[in-house]
């Protein structure tokens, strides 16, 4: 007999979990469309070197990528994050900038499967291309934040901030970080003491204490930064704070996606263990667009952790799942047709209301309603079609009375209310 599991490092999300979901995503949606982001569905898959712009020295291409030959012979992977598969469809499509765009998108990464790391996760995110004005630096990572803090509600969320220059200041601080790792070889871990010279800003990623420890007194490219970095990373850090919007300066904060340029930024949260505690990051990836084959063009965004998100706000008691899912069960024991029709009037008129099937008796039909959570039954016995009525019960109070069939709707409204 087959016994058919969901792959390592994948999950079902069922009801009423899913409920969490589905109330996370409505936010984000509203939040993003409030500042005026539009919604941007892209392919699963994408052809590999899409992806592959977005580093090939990170781990997410090197080692993670869900690569394959598919029957035409062509390379392609699942998408391991959104931001490459945005800016690949602005590229294609070049639809007028600023483009501001939201997505809420499976991405998968061929990771060692653990609380909080997972083979599918699922990110919503924006992008918005065509500016490097810091004020929009200041509209992304404040958009995040306030999904973390006021959407889900989580209270031990920290904002980290860094610059990570440009093609003017970087390569001068990137020599001499190599620098500093070369004098310190043996002190990297076994796979930096390999690596470290290919790309430097990676060990300053490395979460194993060998690297943590020989990098401690490593120069900041924050102090590094060229005149045009610096000006636009101090109104940068000046917008949040007019907003109200609290952060951390993080010299040491790189990301794991080579793309960034200038701000950069992540959202940990103290409620998860401290290997998997990014909620969510982000920044700007002003060559990014360039790269894959487009015309000189800025852009920033940010991806947030659905799984993540979710596992911070269990830990801290916060954004629960909806207690209901519908707010009417129909009990009919008169055959099921007029079960049918009051559920299709209650929907119409926009109640959630549901009912049992398969000619359940009574008790059976009443029991379903209180495993529902429904705060009302609505009853139609013979008696009750015959008088042209039905019995209201209300299911926590324990209280019922009969109005007229015509009166449901209007009196459920004033139930619920
Ligand atoms: P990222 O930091 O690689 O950035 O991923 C964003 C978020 O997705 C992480 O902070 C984390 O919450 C979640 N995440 C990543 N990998 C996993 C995993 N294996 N299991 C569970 N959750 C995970 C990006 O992907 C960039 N595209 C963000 C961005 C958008 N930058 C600019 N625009």
């Amino acid at each position: 007999m087959a016994d058919f599991r969901a792959p390592p490092g994948t999950h079902d999300v069922l009801p009423p979990e899913s409920g969490r979901w589905e109330r996370l995503v409505a936010a984000f949606a509203r939040r993003a469309r409030r500042a005026g982001y539009g919604l941007v569905v892209s392919p699963i898959f994408e052809d590999v070197a899409v992806f592959a712009r977005v580093g090939e020295e990170t781990d997410v291409v090197r080692k993670e990528m869900y690569d394959f030959l598919d029957k035409g012979g062509r390379r392609v992977a699942l998408r391991p994050e959104g931001t490459a598969s945005v800016v690949r469809a602005w590229v294609q499509h070049r639809p007028l900038v600023p483009f501001k765009a939201w997505y809420a998108a499976p991405s998968f990464r061929y990771e060692r499967p653990q609380a909080g790391r997972y083979r599918q996760h699922h990110q919503l995110g924006v992008e918005a291309l065509g500016t490097d004005d810091p004020e929009l630096d200041v509209e992304v990572v404040a958009l995040a934040y306030r999904v973390c803090r006021e959407d889900v509600g989580l209270g031990g969320v920290t904002l980290l901030l860094n610059s990570l220059g440009d093609a003017a200041c970087r390569p001068a601080y990137l020599d001499s970080l190599r620098a500093y790792l070369d004098a310190r070889r043996d002190q990297l871990c076994d796979e930096h003491r390999e690596r470290a010279l290919v790309n430097p800003l990676r060990v300053l990623d490395c979460k194993r204490e060998a690297c943590v420890s020989a990098t401690a007194e490593a120069p900041r490219l924050m102090d590094d930064l060229c005149e045009a970095c610096s000006s636009h990373f101090e109104a940068v850090k000046a917008g949040l704070s007019a907003l109200g919007v609290d952060h951390r300066l993080a010299p040491r904060l790189v990301r794991g996606l080579d793309y960034y340029t200038r701000t950069t930024f992540e959202l940990r949260a103290s409620a998860l263990d401290s290997a998997q505690n990014a909620v969510g990051g982000g920044g700007r990836y002003d060559s990014l667009v360039e790269e894959l084959g487009g015309p000189p063009t800025p852009g920033i965004g940010f991806g947030l952790g659905i799984e993540r998100l979710l596992l911070a706000a269990e830990s801290e008691g916060v954004f629960p799942a909806p207690e209901r899912a519908v707010d009417v069960w129909v009990v009919d024991n008169t055959g099921g047709r007029e079960a049918t029709l009051l559920a299709s009037e209650l929907r119409s008129a926009g109640i959630a209301a549901d009912r049992a099937f398969d000619g359940r008796s009574m008790k059976a039909q009443l029991k379903a309603a209180d495993r529902s959570g429904a705060r009302l039954a609505l009853i139609i016995g013979q008696r009750e079609l015959e008088a042209g009525q039905v019995t209201v019960r209300d299911l926590e109070k324990g209280e019922q009375h009969e109005v007229a069939r015509s009166e449901v709707v209007v009196t459920v409204r004033e139930a619920l209310s």
